[in-house]
This record gives structure tokens, sequence and C-alpha cells, in this order.
């Protein structure tokens, strides 16, 4: 489902992504982590044709070098500061695409359909008319993912879904992912540097490392792997061969 090969992003001096190449097949759940500022929201926006790499092909859902409007159909995704749109209420930030894309749901059965995904992410109806400015933080990453998956997408892209949610509420998201990649059979890519998800979401783990994905494997090899960098990563140790000052 999504195939990015050797893929190079500099901005002007600094070179950000120098050569890096992953498959995920349909049905698989990808997490990728990676230490702060290596690279990874810049990976998936390049994924989603968001930033154009200087080198490199990605092909996703059989599109090669596809367009943002392309991609609509099948990629849903989560930004990682939610970016909702502020001047709309909750339920039409979750049912924009459901009623402006080409399904055009009508505003009644569109509403239906945002309730319903708010409850999946553990939001109350009585949300669903506030504006994005009078949510807390992890009610705006909760709305940003409901957004994602509210067209039902074979195909979603999570950037740090967990991110400043408490530790139930990042249960239940992490229970979420695992069950839509289940159930709906998607094929899911996630960023995080929490563990609890990489347990719970990972078929696969991928580490992002000076520019390059330096180590593949599955949860359970990555939580019991001897290699430093890794290792360095996952127990959150100061010593190690990753420079803490980025
Ligand atoms: N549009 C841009 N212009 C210039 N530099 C950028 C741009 N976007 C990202 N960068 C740089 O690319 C590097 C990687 O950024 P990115 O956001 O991908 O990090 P990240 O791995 O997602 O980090 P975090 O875990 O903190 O979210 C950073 O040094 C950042 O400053
Ligand atoms: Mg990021």
């Amino acid at each position: 489902m999504i195939r990015a090969q050797d893929i190079h992003k500099a901005f002007g001096p600094k070179r950000v992504l120098t050569g890096v190449s992953f498959e995920v097949a349909r049905g698989e759940s990808l997490v990728v982590i990676g230490g702060s500022g290596t690279g990874k929201s810049v990976l998936l926006k390049c994924l989603l044709g968001l930033e154009s790499p200087d080198r490199g092909e990605v092909m996703i859902a059989g599109l090669t070098r596809p367009r943002p409007h392309e991609l609509a159909a099948h990629v849903g995704m989560l930004f990682q500061g939610a970016a909702l749109f502020d001047s709309l209420p909750v339920w039409q930030n979750v049912a924009f695409r459901l009623m402006r894309g080409p399904a055009r749901m009508a505003r009644a059965p569109a509403r239906e359909a945002a309730l319903e995904k708010l409850a999946r992410v553990g939001m109350a109806p009585e949300s669903a008319d506030l504006y994005p400015a009078e949510l807390s933080g992890g009610m705006q990453k909760r709305v940003g993912l409901a957004r994602a998956i509210a067209g039902e997408p074979p195909i979603l892209f999570f950037d740090e879904p967990t991110a400043g949610l408490d530790p139930i509420l990042a249960a239940v998201i992490n229970a979420l992912i695992r069950e839509i990649v289940t159930e709906m059979g998607a094929t899911a890519v996630t960023i995080t540097h929490d563990m609890r998800t990489l347990r719970d979401v990972a078929d696969r783990v991928a580490m992002l490392h000076e520019g390059r994905l330096y180590w593949q494997g599955t949860a359970a090899e990555a939580l019991a792997s001897d290699d430093p960098v890794l290792t360095q990563f996952i127990q959150g140790r100061i010593d190690g061969p990753i420079p803490t000052l980025r």
C-alpha cells in the first residue's frame, strides 16, 4: 500500500532525510519512532505530498508521486498539532470530508456520523457544537483523530496520536487504532514517542536516526533489543550514542 524509496529531503544546508526506504503492506501497522527533530513529521509530509522529496519515490495506493487531492479518498491523517479548522465547530471539522468530499453527505447524516466518530475517541456529544479554541489540547487531538477516521479511509497516518492525552485516554486511542487496523483492514503508519503505542499498535517498528531508518523489527524485538541506539531511546537514558542537544 505504501512504498518509500530512497527519500532525501533537506531544508537549506540541513539534511533531514538522507535515504529512507520502506514498505507497508495492506493491513499492516508500522510504528515509526525516533528522536525529536529527526524528520518523522517531514517523512509523513513527503508521503502525503505536502513536502516534495529532493530525491526518491513515494508510491501510495498505486499512485506514484501522489498529490494531496489525489490522496484524499485513500488517506486519513492526524497532524501532530491536530490542525483543526478554527472557524468550524467540532462536528463540522470531523464531518468535513464527508460533506465536502465526493460523498457530498447531507448535513443531518454527516452530523450523525461525526457524533459516532467522536464517541469512539471518547468525546461527549455536547462537544460537537464547541469550537476548537474552546477545547483542551487533548480534546483537540481526539477531534483530529475522529476527523482522520471519519471517511473510513484504507490508509491512515497518525502523527503522535497519544501526545497530550492522559494515560487512560491514550490506552483508548491505542486500542482504537489497533481495532481500525484489525477490523477494517486499514494500513497505518503511526509516529510516536509513546512506548505503549509501540507495544499496542505496531506490527512492525522502524526507528529513524541520522536521516535513515536505522532499525526495523517487531515491537517485541524492539523492546528486547540490546542495540545501543534503540535501547537508549526506548529506555529514555541520557547517556548513550544519541546526543541530547538537538
Ligand atoms: N518547512 C521546514 N523548513 C525548514 N526546516 C524544516 C521544515 N520542516 C521541518 N524542518 C526541520 O526538519 C527537521 C525535522 O523536523 P520534523 O518536524 O520532521 O521532526 P520530528 O522528527 O517530527 O520531531 P518531533 O518528534 O519533535 O515531532 C527539524 O530540524 C526541523 O527544523
Ligand atoms: Mg514531529
